[in-house]
């Protein structure tokens, strides 16, 4: 299959949608960790050539779009959140040319490329870090950075009381005395962009990645760019949360979006819908739609739903507060599970059984919700978190510096194929993170025959979506249901609610979840088209236990 992405396909994808916006305002975006999900070389970690072999298994899958996380050339001391080169690939990785071949390829399988931008901070080894390090306080190269000095006798104290995002003060000292800023790793240093220098420099590295073909962006740390004037303290306990309840001095600041307006009106001059989408911990649902405001970003991470405890009472008022304040910025309200930041969702619903069950129904509630939607590479697989990963092996600067447990848990290879670790992973014997024996029945080839497997209810789930004219974007209607049960209607029409059952291709669809602990009895309006566990459909009823959710479609 050929598709020619940035061109009439794109406007195909806009009238598929709502008519109101393209491809993104629908799109299920899969998130892959380069490092985890196949090895092409053999050396135990993941690469461009493993995502490029696995093409096909992604396009199977029914996604429209890879987010693909940093493979830039870095020290790896954030695994590619800490950028030495933004133009390079680095080596572990493969090279430009292997990025080139994936951007291409995956446009011939007709799937979208997203790449991930770090614009907050770049490495310690950045070629201008280095600079700054030899150049003197008050000079061009320190002021690409946050370079001040200390506090106290002899500036021994740092300049203010910011905490880093990994733990322990947000400042080290440098030789010569003065103190940098660095929001997460030592090894991150925050650029200062208030410096022309670094806008100029990231509006190139925008436009080398677009010229390459690259459809957006991912940004990293969206809210973080600004910090207030001054630098003031913070004051309080608490402040290094990145979904807090407050604006923060260092996070969530009004001049943040200055720099996405300018990015959006580059993003447009090129052709094809090329993206921007936030990764931004604001405090309220509300802050977060300014990200996406019609001349800023396209998508903003719903941090609020992927936050939610299974509850529907809780679940339905988050779904419903981000769906207002998209609408409010006429912006696609997105919906995401897990990512490689957070504990995998299986285990936060509880884990086990119970957490798969769980998992497997909000799967379907989330690709019912109107709007885009990101689906974690693994989440297809039902993978769980890894929770007992020897002491010896975990390798996050997070758990490294005493903050939580750190995010190894939730990044270990994806296991593809045969009956022991590494699972297909790659040709070598190792994986960089040890897989889990008991992933022998979760692998790609163990699910890919069975009818009842959860990469066939994504792969279902995937496939009646992009065929439905009542999914993707566009209204949704609550139903009444019975308690502890979320029930909702997809009519096709557009945002208004026009159309519905009277439109030409007619037919609604509904979604119920009971996220109760009781088995409860739903009037369906319908035949079931899919349900995420077995369900009993007798006399216009539908029978749904705990754990366990349906779509049905209305004739
Ligand atoms: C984002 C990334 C995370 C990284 C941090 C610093 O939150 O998702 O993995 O550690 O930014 O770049």
């Amino acid at each position: 299959m050929t598709q020619d992405i940035h061109g009439a396909s794109a406007s195909a994808a806009a009238a598929a949608g709502t008519g109101t916006g393209g491809w993104w305002r629908n799109a299920v975006i899969y998130q892959v960790y380069v490092r985890s999900f196949a090895d092409g070389n053999g050396d135990g970690v993941g690469d461009l050539p493993g995502v490029r072999d696995r093409l096909p298994y992604l396009a199977g899958l029914g996604v429209d779009a890879l987010w693909i996380t940093p493979f830039y050339r870095s020290p790896m001391a954030d695994f590619g959140y800490d950028v030495a080169d933004y133009r390079e690939v680095d080596p572990r990785f493969g090279t430009l040319d292997d990025a080139r071949a994936l951007i291409a390829d995956a446009h011939a399988h007709g799937l979208r490329i997203i790449l991930d931008l770090v614009p907050n901070h770049t490495s310690d080894a950045h070629a201008w870090f280095r600079a700054a390090l030899a150049a003197a306080p008050g000079s061009p190269e320190r002021a690409r950075y946050l370079f001040r000095d200390g506090r106290g006798a002899g500036g021994a104290e740092p300049p203010n009381d910011w905490e880093s995002v990994f733990g322990g003060p947000a400042w080290t000292r440098v030789p010569g005395g003065q103190w940098y800023l660095h929001l997460f790793d030592p090894a991150q240093p925050d650029l200062n962009w208030d410096d022309a220098a670094v806008r100029a420099e990231f509006e190139a590295v925008l436009r080398f990645w677009l010229d390459l073909g690259a459809d957006g962006f991912r940004i990293d740390v969206a809210h973080g760019m600004v910090k207030a004037a001054g630098l003031p303290d913070v004051g309080r306990a608490g402040q290094t949360r990145m979904l807090g309840t407050a604006v923060l001095p260092y996070f969530d600041q009004d001049g943040v979006h200055e720099i996405h307006r300018s990015w959006r009106a580059l993003l447009d001059t090129y052709a094809g819908e090329r993206i921007g989408v936030a990764e931004a911990w604001a405090p309220t649902a509300e802050r977060l739609a300014r990200y996406t405001r019609p001349d800023e970003l396209h998508q903003a991470f719903n941090f609020h739903y992927l936050t939610a405890p299974w509850d529907a009472h809780g679940m339905r008022a988050v779904i419903e507060e981000s769906l207002r304040t998209a609408a409010a910025v006429s912006a696609p309200a997105t919906w995401v599970l897990s990512n490689h930041d957070v504990q995998r969702h299986v285990t936060r619903y509880g884990g086990g059984a119970e957490g798969l069950r769980r998992a497997r129904a909000a799967a379907l509630l989330t690709l019912a919700l109107p709007g885009s939607a990101y689906v974690y590479q693994g989440e297809e697989l039902g993978l769980p978190e890894v929770l007992d990963l020897p002491a010896e092996v975990l390798q996050d600067p997070q758990r490294r510096r005493g903050e939580g447990e750190g995010r190894d848990g939730c990044r270990v290879p994806l296991p593809w194929s045969g009956e022991e670790p590494p699972f297909g992973f790659g040709t070598g014997g190792t994986t960089w993170l040890p897989i889990p024996p008991a992933w022998r029945d979760r692998t790609v080839a163990a699910q890919d025959a069975d009818p009842d497997s959860t990469l066939a209810l994504y792969r279902n789930a995937l496939r009646v979506r992009r065929g439905h004219p009542a999914l993707g974007d566009g209204p949704l209607r609550w139903l009444v249901g019975p308690p502890g049960t979320l029930m909702f209607v997809r009519e096709p029409g557009g945002p208004d609610g026009a159309g519905g059952a009277g439109t030409p291709a007619g037919r609604s669809v509904g979604c119920a979840v009971n996220m109760g602990d009781r088995t409860v009895q739903i009037a369906a309006f319908g035949a079931p088209l899919l349900a995420s566990g077995p369900v009993r459909a007798a006399g216009g009823r539908i029978e749904l236990a705990p754990g366990t959710a349906v779509w049905w479609e209305v004739a």
